[in-house]
């Protein structure tokens, strides 16, 4: 082996050099059994902020693919492309001369890219001590490095799901999609997921867990890739049925997919009082949370003349969502003139068909219950044009009296009672690795929420269902109420959506990172180039997942609200509506990134801030600032930046002022500077030194992930 490294050192570039050597370094290890996988060229990132200079890789903004040159000389605002030596170019050798204004700088995956975030728009609904949720638009290999940055070692659960690699153009990697005909298509995506699982692994805590799903397409290697990975943890698979009926193509149908769950040594899955696979449906029933039944009769003796009495008008404020008043029956003959009341503001008893019915208590019985706070309102339902009302019956409040039902909290403005099976009823169980509930199909739970919660025309295939997303999610941060938890394929952001209502279910604080890029659906992107629509264009940008699917769907969720601004219709499984949203906070950035020289100079502040708020655990509405004064101690985040350095003292009586604070970024070139000011300030504090480490973290390479 003497001899090659011999030759390896003679080649005169350096980066041909480094890859050479990296690849024989590899094939020395002579491994013995294990995922033999090819590797591949790095994966690139445009990067479309930054000037196109002498040296850099370049790509023409108009081509898609992965064409990549090597800028020669700028001469009068043309640049001379050559083809680079790593050879990532597939086409013509030289690239000719070609306008700066049409090419974009390329830089592939290693070099040192200093990334920030760029906000988009937030949704703030969770009030100022509840901690922000995130979306950011990036390709997540940079996402986790910036997430390293922030939160080694912090997260409790990761959760994703991947693209399968089907075959049917659902990824691309270095800009192509990967199909069928594509031989390298495996080691392409293992190749590409082991990057991130490593990057992964480091921002698990020692008690973490990695939750990735994924189908029979690549299943095994995943398994394998995780064990070669993840050595030190322990897999199981869970298989969760989410099509009961089935795809069997003329062979076996199948019905499920898995999820293979990678506990870090001091991990442990919380018991439940459903194990998701005990066919007991009545049993079942038991212990969950009891059920608010609709008020509005069903079945035998449900038409308005059945029951003439129990038919009169329920007055609401649609605002605040409590029941007004209790109206007087309407005798027969005599209609309700639903065109004099303003719209949701008063609910009869229409049946789903829109004919008359009739309510299950009479006005005197109803005013009683309200009073007792057993009665709440539902969803609206636009169909019918009126509210739907849910109450708490006879035999629910026996078992009240019983103590069985356990009465945990009020609704502070409506008054409704919050509920729940005391603790002797619900009986605790390990949770199975077969689940089977019907609450996990992804058509039901999965495609026809993001519909309800996006619109009917959203293009997303293949979400998950929202419980399956919310199971997988408790089953490990049941106990966590201030649990961190993170998707980084998030597409249609099932996994912020299931946090929202696990929070909702028991009063957490838990908060997701979601990352997800903007890829535009395969056909769809077809569509637009063939219009010269290019990504990078705004209207490109727009159809995007993370534009079109992404965000609308986690700030519906959140605000309860359509994006025209109409109530969502429609209720989760508890019966909560779709149009109570949560209260939760989130926030959405892009990824952009920086120029080092500019970051250095100290002139990238406002662009790195976010990064910072982020590190300080996104606690207060984020505050921006250009960073021309001598500190910025934002009023509702816990952290503060010493921007002039020579402005020490008085800082540090600022900070005095301002018991909340824990983070400290203070900018200074001199490390003993830094050491000095740490000092000064005591053991209280997290300190930063600003902007060096910010630098150093990336440009330090990550030879054991880029190989
Ligand atoms: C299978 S989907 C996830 C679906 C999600 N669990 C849901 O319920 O909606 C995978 C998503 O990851 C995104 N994605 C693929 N490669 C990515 C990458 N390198 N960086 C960021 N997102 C990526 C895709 O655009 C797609 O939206």
């Amino acid at each position: 082996m003497a001899k090659i490294e011999d030759l390896i050192a003679q080649i005169p570039d350096e980066r041909l050099r480094k890859a050479v050597a990296a690849e024989v370094r590899d094939l020395k290890k002579n491994k013995k059994f294990g995922l033999v996988f090819e590797e591949h060229l790095p994966e690139t990132v445009r990067l479309p902020n930054l000037p196109v200079k002498v040296g850099d890789l370049v790509a023409k903004k108009r081509e898609g693919g992965n064409q990549v040159w090597k800028v020669r000389a700028i001469r009068k605002g043309k640049a001379d492309l050559v083809k680079p030596v790593e050879g990532y170019s597939t086409g013509a050798d030289e690239g000719g001369e070609v306008p700066v204004a049409e090419l974009v700088v390329v830089g592939s995956f290693g070099d040192s890219i200093y990334p920030a975030l760029v906000p988009v728009d937030r949704i703030a609904r969770g009030g100022p001590d509840k901690p922000w949720n995130v979306l950011i638009n990036s390709d997540n290999f940079h996402a986790l490095q910036l997430l390293l940055y922030c939160y080694e070692g912090q997260v409790d659960v990761i959760y994703i799901d991947p693209p399968y690699n089907t075959g049917a153009r659902d990824w691309k990697y270095n800009n192509d999609y990967v199909d069928k005909t594509d031989s390298f298509r495996h080691s392409k995506w293992l190749s590409m997921m082991k990057k991130r699982l490593l990057l992964a692994k480091r921002l698990l805590k020692p008690d973490g867990v990695l939750i990735v799903t994924i189908d029979e397409h690549e299943v095994h290697h995943l398994g394998m890739l995780l064990e070669q990975n993840y050595s030190e943890c322990t897999q199981q698979m869970v298989t969760i049925v989410i099509n009961q009926k089935g795809v069997s193509q003329g062979r076996l149908a199948r019905v499920e997919e898995y999820a293979i769950f990678v506990f870090k040594p001091d991990a442990k899955v919380d018991t439940h009082h459903d194990d998701l696979l005990s066919p007991d449906q009545s049993d079942q029933k038991r212990f969950q949370v009891p059920r608010w039944e609709w008020l509005l009769r069903g079945g035998n003796n449900s038409r308005r003349e059945d029951r003439p009495n129990l038919f009169y008008p329920i007055h609401v404020d649609p605002t605040t969502k409590v029941i007004t008043k209790v109206g007087e029956p309407l005798p027969i003959g005599q209609n309700p003139d639903l065109s004099s009341f303003t719209p949701g503001t008063v609910a009869w008893p229409l049946r789903t068909d829109g004919s008359y019915g009739n309510w299950q208590a009479k006005p005197s019985t109803l005013r009683e219950l309200i009073y007792g706070g057993f009665v709440k309102l539902g969803g609206f339902d636009k169909k019918r044009n009126t509210w739907t009302i849910l109450y708490l019956n006879k035999g629910s409040r026996g078992r009240i009296d019983k103590g069985e039902i356990r009465i945990v909290g009020k609704d502070a403005v409506t008054g409704a009672l919050e509920v729940e099976y005391s603790s002797a009823e619900a009986r605790q169980r390990n949770i199975k690795t077969v689940w089977h509930r019907g609450f996990h199909d992804s058509g039901i739970y999965g495609s026809s929420m993001l519909r309800s919660t996006v619109g009917k025309e959203v293009n997303f295939d293949f979400p998950k269902s929202l419980y399956a997303v919310r199971d997988s999610l408790r089953a490990i941060v049941r106990n966590k109420p201030d649990a961190l938890i993170l998707d980084f394929f998030a597409g249609s952001g099932t996994t912020m959506h299931a946090t929202a209502l696990l929070n909702s279910e028991d009063s957490g604080r838990r908060r997701a990172i979601l990352v997800t890029n903007n890829e535009a659906e395969y056909k769809a992107g077809q569509e637009l180039q063939k219009r010269g629509i290019l990504p990078g264009m705004k209207q490109y940008e727009e159809q995007g997942i993370a534009e079109s699917v992404t965000w609308p769907r986690c700030r519906n969720a959140i605000s309860g609200c359509a994006s025209d601004g109409k109530p969502l219709v429609g209720s989760y499984l508890s019966g909560r509506s779709l149009s109570d949203g949560f209260e939760e906070n989130l926030e959405y950035f892009r990824l952009d990134f920086l120029d080092s020289d500019e970051v250095a100079r100290g002139d990238s502040f406002k662009a790195i801030l976010p990064v910072l708020w982020m590190m300080a655990g996104c606690r207060g509405e984020r505050e921006d600032s250009k960073g021309s004064t001598p500190w910025f101690i934002p009023k509702r985040s816990p952290f503060a930046v010493l921007i002039r350095e020579s402005e020490f003292r008085d800082f540090r009586a600022k900070l005095d002022e301002r018991k909340d604070i824990e983070w400290l970024f203070l900018v200074t070139d001199s490390e003993e500077n830094f050491s000095q000011m740490r000092r000064a300030l005591g053991r209280r504090y997290q300190c930063v030194q600003l902007y060096k480490n910010y630098l150093e973290n990336f440009r330090i390479n990550l030879p054991e992930v880029l190989r």
